[in-house]
């Protein structure tokens, strides 16, 4: 290994192998989405969650802020409540104090691979809970805040603003399994997943005319230069949104204007890019409501309960770990 390898830390060591992994690839290059959520891209993703166009934040939040009491009387007091891809934990505000009416005692875990995003989670939060938070990816640290559970106290899993749709179908029924058999009988999993809708809702809501989505997709490349010493120019990538129907979601893709070659030293390769070649960036699955809960039972689940937006169709499912 090279002295520029070995100086990267354990996150940049990770980036670097999925960079090379995914760009070098025969066929459609692809970058996993984690990797959008550096502190900017954090930010970034606030910001979306406050567009006009994109109603799938502001759905759920209604329904958490007016259902979350009918939640917390569907569960049976968690003692811990941990969640999924945290983000700014702004909606997880109401499920904690609904939960914490019947529980005073309530630790709960926000789970990010984003500091950014924990440090606002905490913020946001402490007032409703004791807030531990895990730097982690899902199942990391899902392994490790499990543990902090009271004996014969149950869990709830929060995962919410429908995270789940950036898995393929596939692999969401394995990652939900995975989720499961963490669990204990009993405990609960609150799951928000947003629901087939127009094309023209969706393509606008992850292309927005302000330029707030393009910023997130391209601040992609901004961290791969900082991180890992690469000369993307940002300027050469357009943001594009599409719509698969026959596997019904949105792909986000960076398309190079064009052609031209990029280096990234700390991972050791330069790739080139033909005019109109794209990255695939992130993938955002869209569900209808029978096939979820068709998912509930293949993952080990029982639907208990679930709410759907009335304005934006998105559906909050209490399901419970048979
Ligand atoms: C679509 S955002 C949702 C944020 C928040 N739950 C919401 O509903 O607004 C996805 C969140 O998951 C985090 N994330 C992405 N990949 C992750 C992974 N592999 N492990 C843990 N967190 C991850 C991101 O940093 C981001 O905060």
């Amino acid at each position: 290994m090279s002295t520029q390898a070995s100086a990267l830390s354990k996150i940049e060591s990770a980036l670097a192998s999925d960079v090379r992994e995914g760009l070098l690839r025969p066929g459609q290059k692809e970058l996993p989405s984690t990797w959008l959520y550096d502190d900017l891209g954090s930010a970034l993703f606030e910001a979306i969650t406050c567009l006009p166009e994109y109603g799938l934040t502001r759905a759920e939040e209604r329904i958490l802020q007016s259902h979350s009491e009918a939640i917390a009387a569907e569960v049976w007091h968690p003692s811990l409540v941990v969640e999924l891809g945290s983000g700014g934990g702004r909606k997880t505000s109401h499920i904690l104090r609904a939960i914490g009416l019947h529980q005073p005692a309530l630790l709960y875990c926000p789970i990010d691979v984003s500091a950014a995003a924990l440090r606002a989670c905490e913020r946001e939060l402490a007032q409703f809970a004791e807030v531990r938070p895990v730097e982690a990816s899902y199942l990391e640290g899902l392994a490790i805040a499990s543990r902090w559970r009271s004996p014969g106290q149950e869990m709830m899993v929060l995962f919410l603003g429908s995270t789940i749709g950036n898995f393929d179908r596939a692999r969401a029924v394995d990652f939900l399994t995975v989720v499961g058999s963490q669990m204990s009988t009993g405990d609960s999993l609150l799951l928000g997943a947003d629901l087939v809708k127009p094309v023209e809702r969706l393509l606008l809501a992850y292309d927005d005319p302000t330029g707030v989505t393009a910023a997130f997709n391209r601040n992609l490349l901004g961290r791969i230069n900082k991180e890992l010493g690469a000369d993307f120019d940002l300027r050469l990538f357009e943001h594009e949104a599409r719509y698969n129907s026959e596997a019904q979601r949105v792909e986000m893709h960076l398309r190079a204007k064009v052609a031209h070659t990029v280096s990234i030293p700390s991972a050791e390769f330069a790739v080139s890019f033909d005019q109109g070649e794209t990255i695939w960036t992130e993938s955002c699955h869209k569900y209808r409501i029978e096939e979820l809960d068709q998912m509930a039972r293949t993952c080990g689940f029982r639907p208990a309960a679930r709410w759907v937006d009335a304005d934006w169709p998105f559906a909050e499912m209490l399901w419970i770990r048979c």
